[in-house]
């Protein structure tokens, strides 16, 4: 499903260049549930973010499906994103002032899917997720590990294919930790999902079909 051969990435700062991706290959199968592991500023989010085509990356190559990323300029490529990715973040990001279904539903607006179809397709997922009681609430009224459900169900919302998670758990105490990482293992296995997620911790990475460890900018 996913293909990458000697992916490069390099930043420039004003502190000098940072190779944060030297020569990474990794072929991910449809269906696969991949942790992703390795010590601070070693590049797994930029990984993650070349994957999800958030970022560009400056050599190799990379495709989606057998179709090269690399010739996308930046609205094909926010389309691709869009329709392939779901994202999951450490810290949620959800919406302050949006209730719990506004938040799930927001990645509609963004399609042609009319207001009056959201509830049909929001309100399934929140019950399958175990948080359709939480419709309401605002996300300060939530706890970590519910902040956490509701933005998996807003990664789902556009039934993406590839689920990408940036240390989903990082932010959660052990028994949410574990929830949380049941949820996803069983989301997709349900909805046949790719999971590629990061973590540092190996309870969490258990969960997965195989480990990628990452070293400065490297898959050892
Ligand atoms: N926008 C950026 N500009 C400059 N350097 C960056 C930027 N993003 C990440 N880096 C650097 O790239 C390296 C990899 O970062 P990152 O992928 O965030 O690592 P990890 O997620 O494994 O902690 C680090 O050295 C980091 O400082
Ligand atoms: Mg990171």
């Amino acid at each position: 499903m996913l293909e990458l051969k000697q992916v490069k990435k390099t930043y420039q700062s004003n502190l000098g260049k940072v190779e944060a991706l030297r020569d990474i290959s990794l072929k991910i199968q449809d269906g696969e549930f991949i942790a992703v592991m390795g010590k601070s500023g070693c590049g797994k989010s930029t990984l993650l973010n070349v994957i999800g085509c958030m970022d560009t990356y400056d050599g190799g190559e990379y495709r989606i499906e057998g179709k090269s990323a690399e010739a996308l300029n930046r609205k094909s490529r926010a389309l691709l994103r869009r329709e392939k990715f779901g994202f999951i973040f450490q810290a949620f990001y959800l919406l302050p002032e949006c209730s719990v279904f506004r938040n799930v539903a927001l990645p509609l607006k963004y399609r042609k899917v009319s207001r009056k179809q959201h509830r049909d397709i929001v309100m399934p997922l929140l019950e399958g997720l175990g948080i359709a009681e939480l419709e309401k609430r605002m996300p300060h009224e939530l706890s970590g590990g519910e902040q956490q459900r509701v933005a998996i169900a807003r990664s789902l919302v556009n039934d993406p294919k590839i689920l990408l998670a940036d240390e989903p758990t990082g932010n959660l105490d052990n028994e949410n930790s574990e929830a949380v990482i049941e949820l996803l293992a069983r989301v997709r296995e349900t909805l046949h999902k790719t999971l590629i997620l990061v973590t540092h911790d190996v309870k969490i990475a258990s969960y997965a079909d195989r480990i990628v460890e990452m070293r400065d900018g490297q898959i050892l």
